[in-house]
């Protein structure tokens, strides 16, 4: 049976409840899969109910299984498998995360032979059961699989290429970097995806780098011509190899670039981010399917005030151990935002061994796992890492091969270190 096969079965499931409990990840791609999950179930009348979570555990669905009846379970589950089965939890699940854990109620594309890392994302999977239920909406996966960093390659590949051209969203090859109808200055200050080392949010910095190239700070990216952009770009290139990024990075600085009404779908999917990230995802959906970009604006600002603040405080706390680099966030930096500093810090380009981030959280103490690419191109799994190290702590993790999380027990930071010290040590040696 095939993918769309499969995503039939489970719209027909789902078309004969009253009432569907969507819980989804407050993630952009989360967002992204509950927001047309909603709009499918609208369309249909089915009631629904929407609860955003940062992950489940077998904690939270022996309590769920009491209170709950029908849950789609978007973007999480594919993790819990052995749990939703064991305690005969009624839904159905569509979640891109790797599981090799057969359930006759989920979309697992890695049963069909798809990479659930770049080929398809949870909006992707929820749109394609909500075309089987209504209309579904493939700009809003296109935008919760960009959210996902699925164009990692340099562009859409796989079902998402194919939701791309059913979308409305115009393609175009550009410069991939976050705010091209912005000043010049902001947007390389403010670019994490790609960093740009010594320009990112040093402002003074990245003004002066522009003013040795004589391009004036204000222009926006969109107004240079293509002599303009040649020097811009290849000073950027320059400044990366020098920092000793890989020719993957820096090769995906130049690709496709998707744009809805003249704007880059990343500044879709990074307003969704940051609304996650500072605990607005409900509202998130809203603005999602209403099309209210505008409303969120102050909401990014706010995400990236904190942002600046923790990483100044996470630079100053970090430290090594063996073949790790770790900084404890305790109570300061927001356990939903400790991944994504542990990221920049990688991106930074000034480490150059995994990076481990604790924060405290109302379960424990939350662990994000992040490496630079060298490191996975040489075959590092942080996911691997991370779950096998949380395990023997009495704790849960996963996620992917460069971006891993778990819930660990307080005061056990100092024992995972020691165990995913070795475990990456093996990694490294095999
Ligand atoms: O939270 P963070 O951004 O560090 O998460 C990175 C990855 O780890 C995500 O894909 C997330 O799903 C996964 N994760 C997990 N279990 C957790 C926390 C995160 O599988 N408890």
């Amino acid at each position: 049976m095939g993918l769309k096969r499969k995503a039939e079965e489970i719209a027909n499931i789902i078309e004969k409840q009253e009432k569907v409990i969507i819980v989804s990840h407050s993630d952009a791609d989360g967002i992204a899969g509950a927001s047309i999950a909603k709009k499918a179930l609208e369309e249909r009348g089915i009631d629904y109910e929407i609860k955003f979570v940062k992950y489940i555990n077998r904690k939270f669905l022996k309590k769920y299984r009491e209170r709950e009846n029908f849950t789609w379970f978007i973007d999480v589950g594919n993790g819990n498998i052995k749990e939703i089965k064991e305690l005969q939890i009624n839904c159905v699940i569509s979640d891109h995360h790797f599981s090799n854990e057969e359930y006759d109620k989920s979309l697992n594309p890695f049963f069909y032979g798809i990479d659930g890392e770049a080929e398809i994302s949870a909006s992707g999977l929820a749109h394609i059961i909500s075309s089987c239920l209504s209309t579904g909406d493939a700009n809003i996966a296109i935008i919760g699989a960009i959210g996902d960093l699925q164009d990692m390659s340099g562009k859409l590949i796989g079902i998402n290429r194919e939701i791309l051209l059913s979308s409305t969203i115009d393609i175009k090859r550009d410069l991939r970097i976050y705010g091209r109808d912005k000043p010049l200055y902001q947007m390389l200050a403010h670019s994490s995806s790609p960093f740009i080392p010594g320009l990112f949010k040093r402002y003074k910095n990245t003004i002066a780098f522009l003013k040795s190239l004589q391009i004036p700070h204000q222009k926006k990216w969109n107004e240079l011509n293509e002599e303009e952009k040649r020097i811009v770009l290849s000073s950027i290139i320059k400044k990366l190899i020098e920092k000793g990024f890989g020719y993957n990075y820096i090769s995906s600085l130049f690709g496709e670039v998707y744009e809805i009404d003249g704007k880059d779908v990343r500044d879709y999917s990074t307003l969704l981010n940051a609304m996650a990230r500072c605990g607005y995802s409900r509202m998130a959906v809203d603005v999602c399917i209403k099309w209210e970009y505008k409303k969120a604006e102050n909401i990014l600002k706010e995400y990236r005030n904190k942002l600046n603040k923790y990483i100044n405080f996470a630079k100053e706390k970090i430290d090594e151990y063996g073949h790790v680099q770790y900084f404890h966030g305790g109570n300061y930096i927001a356990d939903t935002v400790v991944g994504t500093v542990a990221g920049m810090i990688v991106k930074d380009g000034e480490v150059h061994s995994p990076v481990i981030a604790f924060a405290e959280n109302e379960e424990g103490i939350k662990v994000s796992a992040r490496a630079p690419s060298f490191l996975i191109e040489k075959g590092i799994n942080l996911s691997k890492a991370v779950s096998k190290s949380a395990k023997l702590l009495g704790g849960e993790g996963g996620g992917h091969r460069s971006a891993a999380g778990a819930i660990i027990p307080k005061g056990m930071e100092e024992d995972f270190l020691y165990i995913f010290n070795e475990e990456i040590r093996n990694q490294l040696t095999l």
